[in-house]
């Protein structure tokens, strides 16, 4: 079985950051979100893995992830032309897949208990497609599920304005080869994309199986930032105390990771809250539910519920910091210049609230 992780894309819904960095890479508790669907299908013992790239990010992907032998993994990239939807991004690696069987994960969502009980019923049962599906409160933005009552997939839709069910289609799937017939039959839909939701409506339609497996525990589709930021709280409320670097003068409560080489100087942090690699923190607060990236620096500051990423830059701000997501090299502070101002040099589609 092959594993074939969907990682191109635009990643419009989280401007700026994504004008310079993919998507994907984004940290959540100070590791890629893409890495967490590596790992899933490593540990599901799928080792061959070819990630889908765009051509704005995929340096900068190979980059990030090599080739995969530090997760256990061989991982081949394949670049696709454009955005032209996730059933064109099948059609793009079936040289790659062949006539293997194979797991097609989103490389922007997150599974609480990763992909191996699916992986596993998918070997254990004869048929050509299983989805994920779970109850969602806002099924219109994702893809839609309609179960008979006997349990069997009857219908699905790509984000209905009206959905039947609020069983939402999660982002990873298992196919056989019949896909590329089914990827290849279909039209773009509305949006202009060559949906995978229609082209498993399609193996319907034409008498293939498709087994429905519901998901149990939490799943995230990080596109926005309320869900990075809902995602982050979720990773680092699993995280157990592991206290490192060097502490001088302050308070350090409850489920709280310090990393290798951090300072904390006369500081508060209270978790669950993650301070990377090198992290320099003095006369300043984190608070729960918040990543703090390799190489940053706070001082005389508060921040909580928040992801900074790395080599970033907070100092001398009075009012708390919260529900923020601040890129990397960003610098925020005070000047003493004149006149007494805001200044600022923030990119486009960026969001500064001040209060
Ligand atoms: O997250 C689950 C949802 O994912 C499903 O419920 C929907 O049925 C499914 O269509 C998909 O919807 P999204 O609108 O969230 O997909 P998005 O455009 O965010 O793309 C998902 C991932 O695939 C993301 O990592 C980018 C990548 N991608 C996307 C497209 C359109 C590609 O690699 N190539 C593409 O052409």
């Amino acid at each position: 079985m092959k594993g074939l992780i969907l990682s191109g894309g635009k990643g419009t819904r989280m401007r700026p950051l994504t004008y310079t960095s993919a998507k994907q890479l984004i940290p959540v508790a100070n590791k890629p979100v893409l890495v967490y669907g590596i790992e899933a299908i490593v540990a599901a013992g799928i080792s061959e893995i070819a990630i889908i790239v765009s051509p704005e990010t995929g340096g900068e992907i190979r980059q990030a992830i090599g080739d995969g032998s530090r997760y256990g993994a061989k991982v081949t990239y394949i670049e696709q032309d454009a955005p032209r939807g996730l059933a064109h991004a099948v059609l793009t690696a079936e040289p790659f897949l062949g006539k293997s069987p194979f797991v097609m994960y989103l490389g922007d969502n997150l599974l609480q208990h990763g992909i191996t009980p699916l992986v596993e019923e998918y070997r254990s049962i004869d048929c050509n497609s299983e989805i994920l599906l779970t109850k969602v409160p806002n099924p219109s933005q994702f893809g839609v599920a309609e179960l008979n009552g006997a349990g069997k997939v009857m219908k699905l839709t790509e984000k209905p304005a009206e959905p039947k069910s609020d069983l939402a289609l999660v982002g990873v799937y298992m196919f056989d080869e019949r896909i590329f017939e089914a990827a290849k039959a279909i039209k773009p839909s509305r949006r202009g994309e060559l949906e995978i939701t229609d082209a498993i409506q399609w193996l319907l339609d034409n008498g293939y199986t498709v087994h429905p497996h519901i998901v149990k525990g939490w799943w995230k589709d990080t596109g926005k930032i309320e869900d990075m930021l809902e995602a982050n709280r979720t990773v680092l409320d699993t995280f157990d105390r592991d206290v490192r670097g060097t502490i001088t003068g302050s308070q350090i409560e409850g489920k709280v990771i310090i990393e290798e080489g951090a300072e904390i100087t006369d500081s508060v942090v209270r978790g669950p809250t993650i301070i990377g690699r090198g992290a320099k923190m003095n006369h300043a607060y984190v608070g729960p539910y918040t990543s703090i990236g390799n190489g940053c620096a706070l001082e005389f500051c508060e921040i909580e519920n928040s992801i900074v990423l790395e080599n970033s830059t907070i100092a001398h701000v009075t009012g708390r910091i919260e529900a923020s997501l601040i890129g990397k090299n960003v610098k925020i502070g005070r000047t003493h210049r004149k006149p007494a101002a805001y200044r600022f040099m923030v990119g486009d589609n960026s969001e500064v609230g001040i209060t």
